[in-house]
């Protein structure tokens, strides 16, 4: 007979059933896609000037309180503009977390300018701010903050640094759509922000981006990377203004449309995130091992992900990070509680980075100013902690109800109230390191795992 409570990784019963209905992201509705047949079928699909990239912009610009929008592309067009348009390019670097998305960094190479990484925070895991002002030098020219998972960076501390030393702020915004700091909305404290729309995102347009800027030489300067095309010019001279190689970051008009029926459910949508994961957080709280976000008073987090750090030494253990992770992510796992890391690497550890050689010598990222500087991971220790110690629960922020939230959180106690057992499983090497990335792939491995 079955030990009540046994782990679903030895054979009991899952917490939350497989097949159940957990998350569905993006949820677009019925009258959204009506909306969005009509657009197709009446109105122009292609252009700058279309009604719906322009009011897709005018609504942006007044939700984030910020005088200029552009529609683009991506979220990475709208960063490789926005440092652009702070003059960030050859022989000049960029500082960045040491944790992101790789469009942070890579955008600064598009630029043609040297990323240089600061470490993050270990409890927010932004840029850490007390750690920017012995990585700026002569040729730093802007500080690029990302507001990583949903959490605003710390602004005012950044903001103060740039000054100081003349630096442009530009914030990667992808991830806080409607986050404030101070009650001032994400997106709107840089020279320019960049707002990844794309089909994962809290706002969604499928595959697109917003730029914002709160200077009127950065929002035309911008129109040269854009590749302005606008059905109206009365006179071809007017169609192509460039002024620059022009990169087509034009904004699909299909696009717009999807985003401006989502515009319309950002705030009530960022608010069920918000209450499924402060109901988390509370719950996780009480567990020995688990640290769950933290806020501070001073701002609004969007939890575009849920990221828990799994922390051995507070549950008693003397296991190392590494195999303590994926072991209970693991036994999650089975009991129907999805974790995945993510980024798996820091920035700087990134092959780009750490071999470029690979790629060709004399791009500008080599930093040939400083031969001997190489790129390491070890510049950054708390972002290598981070990538080794903490995982996002996948179903937290978009669950369809509170009890998926409880029982992510009952999946957590019941895993954690029997770590003895946990830690004697053998783990596949997939799971060993702890790539986390497709939750068949977990439960594939979980199967072969279970005792039964
Ligand atoms: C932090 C961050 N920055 C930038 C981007 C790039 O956005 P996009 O995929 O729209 O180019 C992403 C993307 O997914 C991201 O997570």
């Amino acid at each position: 007979m079955k030990a009540d409570n046994e782990l679903a990784m030895l054979g009991g019963e899952p917490v939350l059933p497989r097949d159940m209905k957990r998350a569905r992201w993006p949820l677009i509705s019925e009258e959204e896609a009506q909306q969005l047949a009509r657009v197709i079928q009446n109105e122009p699909i292609f252009g700058t000037d279309s009604g719906q990239v322009q009011a897709l912009e005018e609504e942006w610009h007044r939700y984030v309180g910020i005088p200029y929008c552009r529609a683009v592309s991506s979220g990475t067009a709208g960063l490789h503009m926005a440092l652009w348009c702070a003059e960030a390019g050859p022989g000049t670097e960029v500082l960045v977390p040491a944790y992101s998305f790789t469009a942070s960094a890579f955008a600064v190479v598009h630029a043609g300018a040297a990323p240089v990484f600061v470490d993050v925070d270990p409890t927010s895991y932004n840029m850490n701010p007390a750690l920017i002002e012995s990585r700026i030098t002569p040729r730093t020219k802007a500080i690029l903050v990302v507001h990583l998972a949903g959490l605003p960076a710390d602004m005012d501390e950044i903001t103060a640094i740039a000054q100081k030393h003349n630096l442009a702020v530009i914030e990667d915004a992808a991830h806080a759509h409607g986050a404030t700091y101070k009650g001032q909305k994400t997106g709107s404290f840089g020279d320019a922000a960049s707002f990844s729309i794309n089909g994962v995102k809290n706002l969604v347009a499928g595959e697109a981006g917003l730029f914002t800027t709160r200077h009127k030489e950065y929002y035309d300067r911008a129109e040269g990377l854009w590749l302005r095309v606008t059905l109206a010019a009365t006179r071809e001279s007017e169609k192509y203004p460039l002024a620059t190689l022009g990169y087509n970051y034009r904004c699909s008009v299909v696009a717009a449309a999807i985003a401006r029926g989502q515009l319309k459910k950002l705030d009530r949508f960022n608010e069920v995130r918000r209450s499924n994961c402060e109901r988390l957080s509370r719950q996780l709280r009480d567990i020995p091992g688990v640290v769950a976000p933290t806020v501070p008073g001073d701002r609004t987090h969007v939890y575009h992900m849920y990221r828990v750090r799994f922390d051995a030494a507070a549950a008693g253990l003397d296991v190392p990070s590494a195999e303590f992770r994926a072991k209970v992510v693991a036994a999650l796992a089975a009991e129907g509680v999805l974790c995945r890391s993510w980024m798996n690497w820091t920035l700087p550890e990134l092959p780009l980075f750490a071999c470029p050689d690979d790629f060709e010598s004399r791009y500008p990222w080599r930093r040939t100013w400083e031969p001997d500087q190489v790129y390491s991971p070890d510049e950054c220790p708390e972002a290598q902690k981070m990538v080794e110690e903490t995982a996002v629960v996948a179903d937290a922020p978009t669950a369809v109800d509170h009890e998926v939230v409880d029982g992510i959180a009952a999946g957590f106690r019941k895993v954690f109230s029997r770590l003895d057992e946990v830690m004697r499983l053998k783990l596949s090497p997939d799971l060993r390191k702890g790539d986390l990335a497709s939750c068949e792939t977990i439960w594939r491995e979980v199967e072969k795992l279970q005792v039964k």
